[in-house]
């Protein structure tokens, strides 16, 4: 069948988001957050271009190990893993830059993938990863969209047979209960013949786990000091983030990294768009990011619960990190 060739600038991002819906959810955390005791934000508005920039370089820090990992384990098994799937279109939820996705698509445009939808909150980002990569796989339909995977996995591409890729670890960024949510919303969206690909990062030296979120460089303690800049930016709020120091540590009971930022004197922060003003204490901890590592035989139960079948787990020599395909 001949693919029609569209010119790279022609790559548009379908929005499902929309300035208003995504502004709307912001005021909704952020007010919610900052209300509640103890204090949290969610993770997902550490992703701004610079946010999205910062992640970038954690992923080549010396301490930061899943990217590495993930990448060998595509280099290695990415032509199996293609073989078992056979999709026609494949949805990357949380894309990011895509980076990885390329060995991931080069695999699966050899066996006859049609199509590539990046999915991503950060418009930015996607946009050019989905047109680096139309240049890359010119024969490839590559149709980014900026949607929110926790809440709208419905309205994504259904052609079948699909993959889903949710790599870099990012589902552990859910706590248990939006795990499940996702995981069944996932699988309603899913018919026979199409696949799940997982990268969940796996339990290890709780000294090697915290060093990866508390890199000596300092770029994780400035992305996570982000989402009060995207605050200040979005509405109107006055956070100093200097005077925040990034935490984190590891809850070996949940299984979970679990960073904060640390007020290290007292503050009153005005967020002006939310005529809201919070006050913190000094030392006051707040809540940014939960990073679940896992173990195989709970993941497989967490995918067996949602009604998705392990079709074969695939990890590095080291035991770091694990890239799981699973069926409808
Ligand atoms: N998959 C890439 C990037 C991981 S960083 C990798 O493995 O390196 C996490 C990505 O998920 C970011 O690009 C961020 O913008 C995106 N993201 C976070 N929460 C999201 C949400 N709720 N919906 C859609 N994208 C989200
Ligand atoms: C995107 N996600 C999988 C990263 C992680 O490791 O949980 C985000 C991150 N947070 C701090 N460093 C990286």
């Amino acid at each position: 069948m001949p693919v029609s060739r569209s010119p790279v600038s022609s790559v548009r991002l379908v929005d499902h988001l929309g300035e208003d819906h995504l502004r709307r959810a912001l005021e909704h955390d952020v007010r919610t957050g900052l209300t509640a005791t103890p204090k949290h934000l969610p993770p997902k508005w550490f992703y701004d271009a610079r946010g999205s920039d910062l992640f970038s370089r954690i992923t080549r820090l010396p301490e930061y190990y899943p990217t590495r990992r993930e990448t060998a384990i595509l280099r290695e098994h990415a032509g199996d893993i293609a073989a078992r799937a056979a999709a026609g279109t494949l949805v990357e939820l949380g894309s990011g830059t895509s980076e990885k996705t390329t060995l991931l698509l080069d695999a699966l445009t050899a066996k006859g993938l049609a199509a590539y939808t990046p999915v991503d909150v950060d418009a930015t980002t996607l946009l050019s990863a989905a047109r680096r990569l139309g240049i890359r796989y010119p024969g490839l339909t590559v149709q980014p969209v900026r949607a929110d995977f926790e809440h709208q996995l419905a309205g994504l591409p259904r052609s079948t047979p699909r993959m889903t890729a949710f790599l870099g670890g990012t589902i552990g960024n859910l706590d248990p209960a939006a795990r499940r949510a996702f995981l069944g919303a996932l699988r309603a969206t899913m018919s026979r013949g199409d696949t799940f690909l997982l990268g969940a990062d796996l339990v290890k030296d709780t000294g090697r786990l915290v060093a990866a979120y508390d890199d000596a460089a300092g770029v994780t303690a400035e992305f996570n000091r982000n989402v009060l800049h995207v605050i200040n930016h979005e509405l109107d709020a006055d956070f100093v983030p200097d005077d925040f120091a990034h935490v984190a540590r590891y809850d070996e009971t949940a299984g979970w990294i679990e960073m904060r930022l640390r007020a290290t004197r007292p503050m009153r922060v005005r967020v002006r768009a939310l005529g809201l003003e919070v006050s913190f204490a000094d030392g006051e901890q707040m809540r940014t990011e939960i990073s679940a590592k896992f173990r195989l035989p709970g993941l497989r139960a967490e995918l067996t619960a949602a009604g998705l079948a392990v079709d074969h787990i695939y990890t590095d020599p080291a035991g770091d990190f694990a890239l799981v395909l699973a069926r409808a």
